[in-house]
């Protein structure tokens, strides 16, 4: 049996006394799109803070598959720029983007992360690090090329379409090579033709075989990307399937609509 590229058990996460997750069970595995849904304040953005080492969970295990090791690594413990050198890359909710940086510095500081040269080789300007220095700029001219964002290339994020800034930020998070891409509603505040374009994109990206994991509110959007749907509410699983089975599960119509309804 292949392993899962990502394995999390009894995920749990108290904010004072708020349980913001409790005791969650989730996995993805290899080229899967697995979409994390549930009303607002369900601890969906709570999940990607644990999982990317912004916050230290109370209680549970995450582990990623690391294939040159050919075993599972925990995260616990790890520090961000630790999580997303284990593979992890992620997108927020919220823009975060080098503002005053062009589009392809944006990247290329994501790429660094896969380099192996230290600060006093950026201060000597040795041979390996120049050598470096120009594959991260390539690498990340192929990636914007992929995003269709290299008209922008030059632009200072902060002058992009909202559209084309969320596009930007996928880019970095690619730019790190992840074994796993997790993405915090990359849809909202986006018009109808945006979305459209974000959905091929995603398809893009997941027909390479890139493993996802999804936030998202635009229902039709998840129905139309997602192999599996994870349904939270109030820090728990309600509901995992098939966009086909969840449609239809009494537990997540109640929860979206707050009352019993027949499926
Ligand atoms: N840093 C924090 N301190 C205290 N409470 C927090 C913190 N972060 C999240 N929470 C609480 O945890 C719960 C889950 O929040 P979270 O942001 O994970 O929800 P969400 O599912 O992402 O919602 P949305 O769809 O609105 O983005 C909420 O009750 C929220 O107020
Ligand atoms: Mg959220």
């Amino acid at each position: 049996m292949a392993q899962p590229i990502l394995h999390v058990t009894g995920l749990t996460m108290d904010f004072g006394g708020i349980r913001a997750l409790n005791n969650i069970d989730l996995d993805v595995n290899e080229g899967e799109i697995v979409a994390l849904i549930g009303p607002n304040g369900a601890g969906k953005t709570t999940f990607f803070n644990c999982v990317t080492g912004i916050y230290q969970p109370t209680k549970g295990e995450i582990n990623v598959y690391n294939k040159h090791k050919g075993r599972q690594i925990s995260l616990l413990g790890m520090k961000p720029n630790q999580v997303t050198q284990q593979g992890l890359a992620r997108t927020f909710q919220n823009i975060r983007l080098f503002s005053q940086m062009t589009v392809l510095e944006n990247v290329m500081i994501g790429r660094h992360c896969r380099t192996k040269s230290f600060i006093i080789g950026a201060l000597l300007r040795d041979k390996r690090t120049l050598r470096e220095e120009e594959e991260i700029i390539q690498k990340s001219h192929q990636i914007l090329e992929k995003i269709g964002l290299t008209r922008y290339e030059n632009e200072f994020a902060k002058n992009l379409p909202y559209g084309a800034q969320r596009r930007l930020e996928i880019a970095r998070a690619l730019a790190t090579e992840p074994v796993l891409l997790l993405l915090d509603e990359p849809a909202a505040g986006m018009n109808p033709q945006e979305t459209i374009e974000l959905v091929s994109l995603i398809q893009e990206i997941a027909a390479e075989g890139q493993s996802i994991l999804l936030i998202e509110h635009d229902m039709k959007l998840v129905m139309s990307l997602s192999e599996r749907i994870f349904v939270m509410d109030y820090g728990k699983r309600i509901a995992e399937g098939t966009p086909e089975e969840i449609r239809h599960d009494p537990a997540v119509i109640k929860a979206y609509l707050g009352e019993e309804v027949d499926a």
